[in-house]
């Protein structure tokens, strides 16, 4: 990328929005803001529900927020959440991100303190199955 990534932004909008998480089953909640091409950063939280398996997570409804504003394009991914490990996305969600993403859009995972860890998309979903993949 051209130009420098704001980090502060993407964690103020994760970090915010992970005080919104609905997570009453598991009581950890997560916050996840991405860069979409045109420079505009969406966020969602993790939603559970009663029926365990049908929560979604905070990288699903920042995705879904992402492709109803009409971009499609993610170039930086920040993941917050609290607690002793790094909160890394699902393996699903690795998925959901690669759709979207080149192999080397930076993963960034965030804690209270700041910025814990910085991955490549790549280096946590390596020789990943995309769209390229499809037969034309
Ligand atoms: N969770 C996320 O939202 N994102 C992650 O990267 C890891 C896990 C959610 C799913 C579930 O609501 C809760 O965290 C516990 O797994």
């Amino acid at each position: 990328m051209a130009e420098e990534l704001d980090v502060e932004a993407l964690f103020r909008a994760a970090a915010s929005i992970q005080r919104q998480a609905y997570a009453p089953y598991s009581r950890f909640r997560v916050g996840a803001a991405l860069l979409a091409e045109d420079g505009v950063v969406h966020a969602g939280c993790n939603v559970e529900n009663a029926a365990y398996p049908v929560g979604s997570c905070a990288e699903a409804g920042a995705i879904a927020a992402m492709a109803g504003s009409g971009a499609r394009k993610i170039m930086a991914v920040l993941v917050y959440g609290e607690g002793e490990e790094l909160v890394t996305p699902c393996g699903a969600c690795r998925q959901r991100i690669r759709e979207f993403a080149a192999p080397e859009t930076p993963v960034l995972i965030a804690g209270p303190g700041g910025v814990r860890a910085r991955f490549t998309l790549a280096e946590l979903l390596p020789a990943s199955f995309g769209p390229a993949n499809l037969p034309r």
